[in-house]
């Protein structure tokens, strides 16, 4: 499946249709060859959210269909995955989210791309994303965001809200009774920084804090410095529940913070 960059292919909201039969042998092998590698890994540095959910799934044995993930998601918890051909515009992204459609790209990296890739594939959006999305309060967690989205957008924040889905959704680390655990999708489906994110003596892990989330730049190409510790998705849904409109307005006069 050749449709990295197919965005004229795309609908007006930029979904595309999963070609799955287009997917070559050589393609689900390399996705099992992922899915292997990470499997070793997520036992030990996985949120147990992730890992009840990840069972539900079955796919391990290749590139999943979205059509059947949707229909068991949206059993669970009203979202369903839509087909994209890559990073899509904020307004088209933001609207997925805040109608439950989570965006999942549709082509897989190159196996010379299998332990480092920079933009998001099927392998990081599936693996990564789309099992917490069976826990209900992550689940209306990211619908909010998806709405805060659009209201980021009218009030020019979104790059201050961005900065937010970057230390939760996709590098956030939660506290569980045998110690720290990674729910970010980033983490989940690295093949380095899972284990990292936990165990390696060198980042900062701070308590979660709205605000300093907020203010705090990320790197996109190396491994964090800084992760952001949730209690809880409850917590974090509580965190993100107010307002943002002057939380947005006194964060502008302030200097961004260093990773
Ligand atoms: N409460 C935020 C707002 O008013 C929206 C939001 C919800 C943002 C959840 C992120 C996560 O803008
Ligand atoms: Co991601």
């Amino acid at each position: 499946m050749s449709l990295r960059g197919s965005y004229d292919l795309a609908a007006a909201d930029f979904s595309v249709v999963q070609d799955w039969a287009a997917y070559s042998s050589d393609e689900h092998a390399l996705f099992r060859r992922l899915y292997q590698r990470q499997a070793k890994l997520v036992p030990l540095y996985a949120c147990s959210e992730w890992i009840e959910a990840i069972a539900r799934l079955d796919a391990g044995g290749g590139i999943p269909k979205f059509d059947q993930v949707s229909a068991k998601l949206r059993a669970a918890t009203g979202w369903e995955i839509v087909a994209v051909p890559g990073l899509i515009p904020d307004e088209a992204f933001f609207t997925h989210l805040a109608g439950r459609r989570f965006p999942v790209t549709v082509w897989l990296r190159k196996p010379e791309e299998f332990d480092y890739i920079v933009e998001p594939d099927v392998f990081h959006d599936f693996f990564g994303h789309v099992p917490l999305l069976f826990d209900p309060v992550y689940a209306d967690h990211l619908h909010a965001y998806g709405k805060g989205g659009l209201k980021a957008m009218r009030l020019d924040a979104v790059k201050l809200l961005a900065r937010l889905y970057w230390y939760t959704i996709e590098f956030g680390l939660i506290k569980t009774p045998g110690g720290v655990r990674a729910y970010g999708a980033g983490l989940i489906s690295s093949g380095g920084e899972l284990a990292y994110c936990v165990s390696d003596l060198a980042p900062k892990r701070l308590d979660f804090d709205l605000e300093r989330a907020l203010r705090t730049d990320y790197q996109i190409d190396r491994y964090q410095t800084t992760y952001f510790v949730i209690d809880s998705f409850a917590q974090l849904m509580r965190d993100t529940a107010p307002d943002f409109t002057p939380i947005y307005e006194r964060l502008r006069g302030l200097a961004t913070l260093a990773p």
